[in-house]
């Protein structure tokens, strides 16, 4: 079929019938209303604007509501917090999220809503909190967006929500929905973006005006409309952004509605897991950890710099880490890695100074007892063979994890199960199993 053809069918259902047009008004209405009854009390003006997609008309149903409410730059920011997550709490009860602005995160009429505090500032320059660019964001889409431009904003939102790059959470790292909007901009349309992508490189830098000068350390910069000092993109993976490429050129020349709409993800059997290693003739070991009791948004960040931590710690000590990865369950978070082995040897070479060195004679004092084979000489340098601290990747695991650099709140290893290949092929989570050996693409399955 072709890609029109493909388009077009996608464009049915992402676009909103009417039905779930007038909930979604009507939950807006309701949830503004509740708001600005909550915000008359203070004894300054609070101005309730509604953002986001709902407001943009760029959602994919359902959509979660964004409402903000915007204080005089004049506030305290202490004040400003308690005051803004009090309204958002008497209006949705919820739960307070924190990434690196606080907001309150709830449920309305079975939307989900984040009702979150902003100043109210004249120009994006001026800008005192993190998100209040955010109006101007909303602003600029709905002046700039033409109306067929809207399902376009959709289509692409869903493709990438298929292929598994949409969201710039920490858990995702993927395009936020203002970059979607920006890209549908920048190149027209759907395909348009998907064409383009075919000569995008990393390092690159859109824009949709000129006057942007900085350089962004970012996969992809797209300065920001609003505030040329930013890029929309920073939250942008390379992995994402290349997977979305390679997506793009796969879907131009083979179209099929899976790209935007992929089957369930199948965890494998213990079978098939094991014939893949029998395939593969490599090893895997696991590191288990109770989850700490934090949001997506504070956590996968955290769990990233566990996974370096178990992997600099693997790789110090002589393992080779062929692949990795990290999987978020039910109270547990699982660290994987696949390993060339995960035995070595007794032993292993240990290069010591120049024999012209002054050094020389430390090295010798210290290894003429201890070496399994005494010093040599090889290329000039003092060489011996002593015995490993760990050959065994498992007890290297359980004994020297503590040491390596971990999230903040992992470092107690509260829970820390480590599982050796044979414990995991026999017990081991099929699912996160999978998640590492899996390399087929979403729009494959
Ligand atoms: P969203 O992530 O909800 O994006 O943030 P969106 O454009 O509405 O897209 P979808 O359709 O829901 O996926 C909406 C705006 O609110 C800001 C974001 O920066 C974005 O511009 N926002 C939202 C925050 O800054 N902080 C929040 O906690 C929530
Ligand atoms: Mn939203
Ligand atoms: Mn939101």
């Amino acid at each position: 079929m072709g890609v029109s053809r493909i388009i077009e069918e996608a464009i049915e259902r992402v676009r909103p019938s009417a039905g779930e047009r007038r909930k979604v008004q009507a939950a807006v209405d309701d949830v503004m209303a509740k708001v600005k009854d909550q915000a008359k009390d203070a004894p300054y003006n609070l101005d309730v604007m509604l953002v986001g997609s709902a407001a943009k008309d760029t959602y994919v149903f359902p959509p979660d509501l964004d409402v903000f409410v915007l204080f005089p730059p004049q506030v305290p920011r202490s004040e400003l917090e308690k005051r803004g997550l009090g309204i958002g709490r008497r209006v949705l009860g919820g739960e307070e999220r924190y990434a690196e602005h606080p907001y309150i995160h709830g449920k309305l009429r079975g939307f989900k809503v984040d009702i979150v505090p902003c100043y109210a500032i004249d120009d994006p320059s001026e800008l005192q909190s993190a998100v209040d660019r955010t109006p101007f964001h909303t602003d600029y889409i709905i002046s700039h967006l033409k109306p067929e431009q809207h399902d376009q904003v959709r289509l692409l939102k869903q493709f990438m929500k298929g292929i598994g790059t949409y969201s710039a959470e920490a858990k995702v790292q993927g395009f936020s929905g203002y970059l979607v909007e920006l890209l549908i901009l920048r190149y027209g349309d759907f395909q348009g973006v998907l064409e383009a992508s075919k000569d995008w490189g990393e390092g690159m830098a859109l824009s949709l005006a000129d006057g942007a000068v900085r350089r962004f350390a970012s996969p992809m910069t797209f300065y920001d409309p609003v505030d040329p000092e930013r890029n929309v993109a920073s939250a942008l993976s390379l992995q994402n952004m290349a997977l979305f490429i390679r997506a793009s050129r796969e879907f131009l020349a083979r179209p099929d509605i899976r790209f935007f709409f992929p089957r369930p993800h199948s965890v494998w059997s213990r079978s098939r897991a094991s014939r893949e290693m029998g395939r593969r003739g490599t090893r895997l070991i696991a590191v288990q950890l109770a989850r700490p009791d934090l949001t997506d948004d504070n956590l996968y960040p955290q769990a990233r710099k566990t996974l370096d931590g178990m992997q600099s710690t693997l790789e110090a000590a002589g393992f080779i880490v062929l692949d990795r990865c990290f999987q978020v369950r039910a109270g547990k978070v699982d660290l994987i890695m696949e390993l060339q082995t995960d035995r070595l040897p007794a032993t292993v070479r240990h290069l010591g100074p120049p024999v012209t060195s002054q050094h020389s004679a430390q090295f010798l004092e210290k290894w003429n007892e201890e070496a399994v084979v005494r010093p040599y000489i090889e290329n000039g340098r003092w060489m011996a063979i002593i015995r490993r601290p760990y050959s065994d990747a498992k007890e290297l695991l359980s004994h020297e994890l503590h040491k390596a650099g971990l999230g903040s709140e992992m470092k107690g290893l509260e829970g820390l199960r480590v599982l050796s290949h044979q414990q995991l092929m026999k017990q081991g989570p099929l699912s996160s199993i999978t998640a590492l050996l899996d390399k087929t693409a979403p729009w494959e399955r």
